[in-house]
């Protein structure tokens, strides 16, 4: 358990100086970020992982901080390329801290594969003699992961679907499997693939696709939290937050930059700690139609104390094990300074963050607008990609941004009247 997750001017700090806080709150060696400097994963290993692989890209990987879940103070790691995130994050973790931070729950983590069946003559009789013999499919995947169902998981039903397409009915048979700690998509369509071939002779047809479905909605993590109305900014603050969630959750074009903003949390953690973002982000989507509709993942409500209370439930399909979590030296040195022993533990940190990350978007949208912030670090990049120093940057920045002129031929004449020691 991280001793707090407040540390005093982190934002300020040099990279070891953050590094050294880091292992001092949560009571381990420094060495841990050995891991995570930029030749512990270099274009051998990264051949291990993908094809044609001629370099590495890497990506910052922070820590958002002030963050508190079930009544534990943790350190949330982040991958982002995007200015802001981790900033938002460990803002809006710092406006719910007063009410206790975040409380998160999960259903068991629970897997779907499907097998798709075509040429089947009779569908509703052939779905009835597959239910009949789900006792022996059941066995049948089960023996296909003995260790997973020694640790409690394996497959925990089995359902079967009629859908009338445009040229058929098929019979989709889907097995739900508790996957434990894994992501489960190996375990699945290990399952999904051992089994077709019996479902399809039960159902007089033949199998044809046999894959995981991303639309992982047995696999929900929720998070709450409840953020404080001073800290937030007072009634006005939260009244046009909620005008903002509003028109998010009746309006499909506003309710996908709301959702965007969520998974900016959402994806920083799933990449930092080697998960899946694609899966998490097709779930997340999936799950966002409400009746037909688009509409926003989160909620947001005002409390009988006048506090701002916001939810967020989705399928969070993340492991510890499997895929780059354990070859990935940065995934293993995230998942450490996560502290989670369990997937749901890792589930429940990554939808904290989302909520988290949704917040601060719409405080900030329902105060200043974003623009103020995206400028001086826009301001930032373009002094850094004109080589300027740190103390020339902070110049630089402050002239842009009182000039209101974001051009990177303006940096380039103040940096070379900088250099040349005169004005202009
Ligand atoms: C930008 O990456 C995310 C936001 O657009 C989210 C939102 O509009 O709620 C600021």
């Amino acid at each position: 358990m991280a001793e707090t997750s407040r540390i005093a001017d982190f934002r300020n700090m040099p990279v070891d100086e953050r590094r050294t806080a880091v292992a001092d709150v949560l009571g381990t060696d420094v060495d841990l970020f050995s891991q995570v400097n930029s030749d512990s994963f270099g274009p051998d290993d990264a051949a291990n992982l993908s094809e044609n692989v001629f370099g590495v890209f890497s990506l910052p990987l922070g820590v958002a901080t002030n963050f508190t879940i079930n009544g534990t103070d943790v350190l949330v790691p982040m991958a982002t390329e995007e200015a802001s995130v981790i900033a938002a994050a460990s803002n809006a973790a710092r406006i719910a801290r007063p009410q206790g931070g975040f409380s998160t729950s999960s259903t068991e983590p629970v897997m779907q594969a499907q097998i798709q069946l075509i040429n089947v003559a009779d569908p509703h009789a052939a779905r009835t003699r597959i239910l009949e013999r789900q006792a022996e499919i059941i066995d049948l995947a089960n023996d296909q992961d003995p260790k997973l169902v020694e640790v409690g998981g394996g497959v925990k039903g089995l359902e079967v679907r009629l859908v009338e397409a445009r040229t058929a009915t098929y019979v989709l048979v889907h097995l739900l499997v508790d996957v434990r700690d894994a992501m489960g998509a190996n375990a699945v369509n290990t399952m999904a693939e051992a089994v077709s071939g019996t479902v399809a002779a039960i159902a007089e047809g033949d199998a044809l696709l046999r894959i995981l479905t991303n639309k992982a909605d047995r696999r929900l993590s929720r998070a709450r939290a409840v953020f404080d109305r001073d800290l937030l900014g007072g009634d006005e603050v939260i009244d046009n937050i909620l005008h903002a969630y509003e028109l998010a959750a009746a309006d499909p074009y506003r309710a996908a930059t709301h959702n965007k903003g969520i998974m900016n949390g959402i994806s920083a953690v799933v990449l930092a700690t080697g998960n899946d973002t694609r899966a998490v982000e097709a779930g997340a989507h999936s799950h966002a139609v409400v009746d037909g509709r688009y509409s926003s993942l989160s909620t947001f409500e005002k409390n009988a104390d006048g506090d701002l209370v916001g939810t967020l439930e989705m399928p969070i399909p993340v492991g510890l094990v499997g895929g780059a979590t354990r070859v990935h030296p940065a995934a293993r040195a995230a998942l450490q300074i996560a502290e989670v022993s369990t997937a749901q533990d890792l589930a429940e940190m990554v939808v904290a963050a989302g909520l988290a990350q949704n917040l601060a978007a719409l405080r900030v949208l329902a105060t200043e607008g974003v623009q103020r912030g995206h400028m001086s670090l826009h301001a930032k990049n373009l002094a850094a990609s004109a080589g300027a120093t740190a103390e020339e940057t902070t110049i630089i920045v402050n002239r842009l941004i009182e000039e209101k002129a974001f051009r990177f031929d303006r940096v380039q004449s103040i940096l070379d009247e900088l250099r040349s020691g005169g004005s202009q």
